[in-house]
């Protein structure tokens, strides 16, 4: 087999066989495929697609290229849930906890942020000393003795995807279906989980622009789970407006912890409960979604999950108290407050626009170097369509960086206020194998 005869395979839109797939991914990690080779291939996948075997093929190579984590010593049904990304998107650390107060272990690598979107691991860092990376002893230790862990994918985790994914962003190559199918589910499957929920987001603020493309993503991932024999079900929910009202990192996960105690935003509660309603129906713990949801919702009203999130944080080497001293803890120089200037009601139409703003305000990284400030960010004292009288403070921008004067005319190009209050539905559909 040469490379020469695989790239023309895939120019001519020839289907490639298991072994053809393995044999190219085994050699550009190696480094037998060089990386102008495999940019040429990943062009023509962009191009010409891949059947669902090719994917799965795809994937079952990546997921070869590195370790995978041994859970059998974990007693019960173990759960897992992934977001494709968007703003404000801090599920997973409410999610893990309700989950876990039913008995059902949480076993999930997570990721962190880039551009407009957050990323779970760079939340939990607002913990001093919270411990991303674990040994598989380690891990299984904290999910049995709490009922949940959270890691970060590290360096010998599936290092195709690693290798591949940083080619993908400079080849213009990142939005290919079969390879973001392929990178997201071989993250998935080295933890041999029982129930798997994705979330797909869709709109302004996310990969997926149109709802169409979320669902064919969606499709293309079920369809690789069923060929490794996982069952997969799938939320698309919408992310032309962020989730929640918190966008950054100590600042989401305060509204997580909010969030634990009944406090939280309806639309962010909405995903929440629906996405572990979803879990408790592939545990075989309630049989309809309508039940299962209603008992989420009064465990999110009696905050008696919450605990498992704060012994989860302890038990990865976190510092608690920062929770309990936040203001004197994350503090920032400014506080910028964006107005309104007519009444009605407010309505956030750029997603993207946001998490960029909150980026620039130190909250997020341009590139995987650049560090991050985990006091900066937005809160949006109002809403998805709240009213507002007219000098009502819509959001507030907290930054600890020097004031760039476009940031004003940045958050006010997010929203509008219109007369008639917008609705919102934050699940679009849900898609079950
Ligand atoms: N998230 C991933 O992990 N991989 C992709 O290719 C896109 C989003």
């Amino acid at each position: 087999m040469t490379f020469s005869e695989l790239i023309e395979k895939k120019k001519h839109k020839i289907e490639l066989s298991n072994a053809e797939i393995e044999w190219l991914i085994s050699n550009y990690v190696k480094g037998v495929v060089t990386d102008y080779q495999f940019s040429a291939m990943a062009m023509a996948i962009y191009f010409n697609g891949m059947t669902n075997r090719e994917t799965a093929a795809l994937t079952t190579a990546y997921v070869n290229s590195g370790k995978t984590y041994d859970v059998s010593k974990v007693q019960g049904f173990k759960a897992d849930k992934h977001s494709t990304g968007g703003v404000g998107d801090k599920t997973s650390l409410v999610f893990s906890p309700l989950v876990a107060s039913y008995g059902i272990k949480v076993c999930k690598l997570s990721g962190r942020g880039l551009g407009q979107t957050g990323g779970t691991i760079d939340k939990l860092e607002t913990f001093p000393g919270w411990q991303s990376e674990l040994t598989n002893d380690e891990f299984i230790k904290v999910v049995n003795e709490v009922g949940m862990s959270l890691i970060a994918q590290s360096n010998d985790v599936v290092p195709a995807d690693k290798k591949i994914y940083a080619l993908r962003d400079v080849t213009g190559t990142v939005d290919s279906m079969p390879l973001i199918a392929a990178s997201i589910m071989s993250k998935k499957l080295i933890i041999e989980n029982d129930g798997l929920i994705l979330d797909v987001k869709t709109g302004d603020g996310a990969f997926m622009k149109t709802v169409e493309q979320a669902e064919d993503l969606a499709n293309r991932m079920i369809g690789i789970g069923r060929e490794h024999g996982r069952k997969i079900a799938v939320l698309i929910t919408d992310m032309n407006k962020p989730l929640g009202k918190a966008i950054g990192n100590a600042i989401e996960v305060k509204e997580a912890w909010d969030a634990l105690h009944g406090k939280g935003p309806q639309d962010f509660n909405e995903l929440v409960a629906t996405a572990v309603g979803v879990t408790l129906l592939q545990a075989k713990i309630f049989d309809d979604l309508k039940t299962a949801k209603k008992d989420v919702y009064k465990k999110m009203q009696s905050g008696e999950a919450a605990h498992f999130f704060k012994e989860f944080v302890i038990a990865q080497h976190g510092d608690w108290s920062v929770m309990e001293n936040y203001d004197q803890v994350f503090t920032n120089k400014h506080k910028i407050e964006i107005k309104t200037k007519t009444k009605g009601f407010v309505k956030y139409n750029q997603a993207e626009g946001l998490g960029l703003l909150s980026m620039h305000l130190g909250a997020g990284r341009q590139t995987k170097e650049e560090s991050i400030d985990h006091a900066a960010g937005i809160y949006l004292n109002k809403g998805f369509g709240e009213a507002v009288e007219v000098g009502e403070t819509i959001m507030t921008l907290y930054t600890n960086k020097e004031i760039n004067p476009e940031w004003e005319q940045q958050a006010y190009e997010t929203f509008t206020i219109v007369e008639k209050q917008p609705k919102e539905e934050v699940i679009i559909k849900i898609i079950s194998d």
